[in-house]
């Protein structure tokens, strides 16, 4: 297990992201209304660079009929086929089964850092 500073905590405010290299991997670190989160920059698909894709939100549960807009910033949706992943968990909105990437992030007196080689979820 590698810890890698990444950058200051300000320079990653809620709403935005950075994509750092760590390990040979290239990895998108975001700020989710102010915790932060780190995802493989690759589509589980066909292997776009998923975090030049937008950050929005979903729709919620609902009534028939009835369009509820929810989790804004917390969903990243791939930019080639506009596949949709949950950014704290990595899991795609559509199935259980698919995923991407995700690797536990910690800040310490200011610093963002990421852990590599900790228990990592995989994609399938
Ligand atoms: S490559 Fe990401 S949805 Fe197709």
């Amino acid at each position: 297990m590698a810890v890698y500073p990444i950058a200051a905590a300000e320079d990653i405010p809620p709403g935005t992201f950075r994509i750092v290299q760590a390990e040979g991997r290239s990895i998108g670190v975001y700020n989710v209304k102010g915790e932060y989160y780190a995802v493989h920059n690759y589509c589980p698909h066909q292997g776009a660079e998923l975090c030049k894709g937008p950050i929005c939100g979903t729709t919620l549960e609902s009534q028939v009929h009835e369009y509820i807009y929810g989790r804004d910033q917390e969903i990243l949706r791939c930019p080639w086929h506009g596949w949709e992943f949950d950014l704290k968990t990595g899991k795609s909105l559509f199935s259980g089964k698919v995923r991407v990437r995700t690797y536990p992030v910690v800040v310490v007196q200011g610093t963002i850092s990421l852990v590599i080689g900790a228990k990592e979820a995989t994609h399938s």
